[in-house]
């Protein structure tokens, strides 16, 4: 009786699980459906903005000049209509005087827009709890130390900024995606001074006693050791100062890891919610420990068992026909 549920019961499992590991992934066809309303507005900016140099009429010279672009003002189209705000002509956030060239110089003290100016209160962001964000950040080391300077956008790139966490299910691409934007400062010393007169510590001297560095660095984000574990919100984003952070190596390396809480919430709270205590069992055994067991394989040990089962119920029928 067992043998005939089984193998019928696993396979829906099985496939479930597939189902699991293939949601929300914005493939290339939905990149290819989508209507891009702004796109010739914003081309008008690209000619110029999407490219290391770029062209325009002299009037004084009474001909067409090839200049340097400044690299900090050179945009990647690419990564702009794959971002979150793909949908968005340029001129939705930037006045409409950056039609003319050269640019007003006024125009430089223009006020831009923060996430809370649209996200604030909208019932279709709920999810995110923008609000209960940028609390956290308020209390955060960036903020409290450098206030109106350090913005959302600091790490949040107005042109290329794009969800991970809770839409990519490749674990290693968030976890790469979210520590580039730590380091977009905390490695390049340009960008940090321009908040801090300090000296950049050396994130890798700062961080010697971990051992296997490198590896720490591929499997887990900055923020895991950096930021207060808040239970509503999916990413915390309360970064302290650095006598708070993590260095017990049991906080992870333990059944109880904070990974659950932190970098795994995401997946372990779908999926518990998909398939119930089951799967819950599945994810303790192949996440916490080592963090790097392969899921496929895991897989592929459900299919082989489903498959055997299924071996075992056919051989048996077949004996009861035969009889
Ligand atoms: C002919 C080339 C050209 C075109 C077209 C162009 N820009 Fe620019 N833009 C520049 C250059 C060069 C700078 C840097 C010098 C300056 O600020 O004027 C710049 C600077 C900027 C800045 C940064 C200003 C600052 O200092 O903070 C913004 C924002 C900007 N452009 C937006 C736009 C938008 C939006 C469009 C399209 C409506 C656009 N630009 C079209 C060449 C161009
Ligand atoms: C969602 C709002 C938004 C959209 C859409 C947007 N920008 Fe921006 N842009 C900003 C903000 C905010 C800043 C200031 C970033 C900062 O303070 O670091 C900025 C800064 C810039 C700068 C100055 C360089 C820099 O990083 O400070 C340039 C140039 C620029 N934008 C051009 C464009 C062009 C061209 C487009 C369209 C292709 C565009 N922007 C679309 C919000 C936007
Ligand atoms: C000018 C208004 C505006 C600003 C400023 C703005 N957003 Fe958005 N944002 C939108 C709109 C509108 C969408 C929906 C785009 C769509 O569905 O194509 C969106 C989409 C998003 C999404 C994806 C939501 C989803 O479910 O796909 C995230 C995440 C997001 N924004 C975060 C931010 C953050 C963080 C900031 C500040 C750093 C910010 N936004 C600033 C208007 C804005
Ligand atoms: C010190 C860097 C930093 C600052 C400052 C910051 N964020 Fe984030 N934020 C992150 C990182 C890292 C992620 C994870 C991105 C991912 O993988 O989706 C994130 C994710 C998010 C998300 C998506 C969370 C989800 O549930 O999917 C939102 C929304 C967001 N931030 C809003 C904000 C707002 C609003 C502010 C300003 C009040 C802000 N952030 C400031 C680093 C920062
Ligand atoms: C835009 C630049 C920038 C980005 C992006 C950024 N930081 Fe920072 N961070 C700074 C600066 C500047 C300071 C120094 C604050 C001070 O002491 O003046 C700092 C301080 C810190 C400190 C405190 C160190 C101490 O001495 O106690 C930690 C921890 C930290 N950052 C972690 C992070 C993490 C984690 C991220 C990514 C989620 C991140 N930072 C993203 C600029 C940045
Ligand atoms: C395994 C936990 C862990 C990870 C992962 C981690 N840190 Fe740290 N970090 C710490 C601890 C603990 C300290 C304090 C070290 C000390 O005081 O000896 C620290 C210190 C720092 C400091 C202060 C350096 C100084 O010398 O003043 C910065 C900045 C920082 N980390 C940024 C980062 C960034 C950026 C990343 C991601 C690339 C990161 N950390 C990843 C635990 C971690
Ligand atoms: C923020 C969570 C976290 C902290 C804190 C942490 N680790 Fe790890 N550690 C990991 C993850 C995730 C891996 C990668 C799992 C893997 O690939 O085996 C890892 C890998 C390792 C490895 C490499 C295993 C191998 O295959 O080579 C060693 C050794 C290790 N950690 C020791 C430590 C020690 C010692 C400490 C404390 C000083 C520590 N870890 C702190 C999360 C953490």
């Amino acid at each position: 009786m067992i043998a005939m549920v089984s193998p019928f019961k696993l396979l829906i499992l099985v496939s479930f699980l597939f189902m699991t590991f293939s949601i929300n992934v914005l493939s290339q066809e939905d990149l290819e459906e989508r209507v891009y309303d702004y796109a010739e507005d914003n081309h008008q900016c690209f000619k110029c903005h999407g490219h290391k140099t770029f062209h325009f009429y002299n009037e004084y010279l009474e001909r067409e000049v090839k200049k340097r672009m400044n690299p900090y003002f050179i945009i990647d189209s690419v990564k702009y209509y794959e971002s979150n705000h793909w949908n968005f002509g340029c001129l939705d956030c930037h006045s409409y005087d950056y039609r003319t060239f050269p640019h007003a110089g006024e125009l430089r003290m223009e006020e831009k827009p923060s996430c809370l100016d649209c996200h604030g209160g909208d019932e279709e962001y709920a999810q995110y709890h923008f609000e209960q964000m940028d609390e956290e950040f308020h209390r955060s080391v960036h903020s409290t130390k450098h206030s109106e300077d350090f913005t959302c956008w600091m790490c949040h790139d107005p042109h290329t900024y794009k969800i991970n966490a809770r839409t990519n299910e490749n674990i290693k691409q968030t976890i790469i995606y979210d520590n580039n934007i730590c380091l977009s400062c905390h490695a390049d010393i340009g960008k940090y001074q321009l908040l801090s007169d300090n000296m950049n510590p050396n994130v890798l001297v700062s961080h010697e006693w971990l051992p296997n560095q490198a590896l720490h660095f591929a499997s887990v984000r900055c923020i895991e050791c950096h930021t207060e574990i808040n239970d509503s919100i999916l990413v915390a984003h309360n970064v302290q100062t650095k006598d708070k952070a993590v260095k017990l190596c049991v906080e992870c390396h333990s059944q109880n890891s904070l990974l659950m809480a932190s970098l795994y919430k995401f997946q372990s709270l779908e999926r518990r919610n998909k398939l119930g205590f089951f799967n819950a069992a599945i994810l303790n055994e192949s996440y916490i420990i080592g963090a790097n067991r392969n899921i496929y394989l895991n897989i592929a040990s459900f299919v082989i068992f489903g498959l055997v089962l299924l071996v075992i119920f056919g051989h048996g029928i077949l004996r009861i026909i035969k009889k």
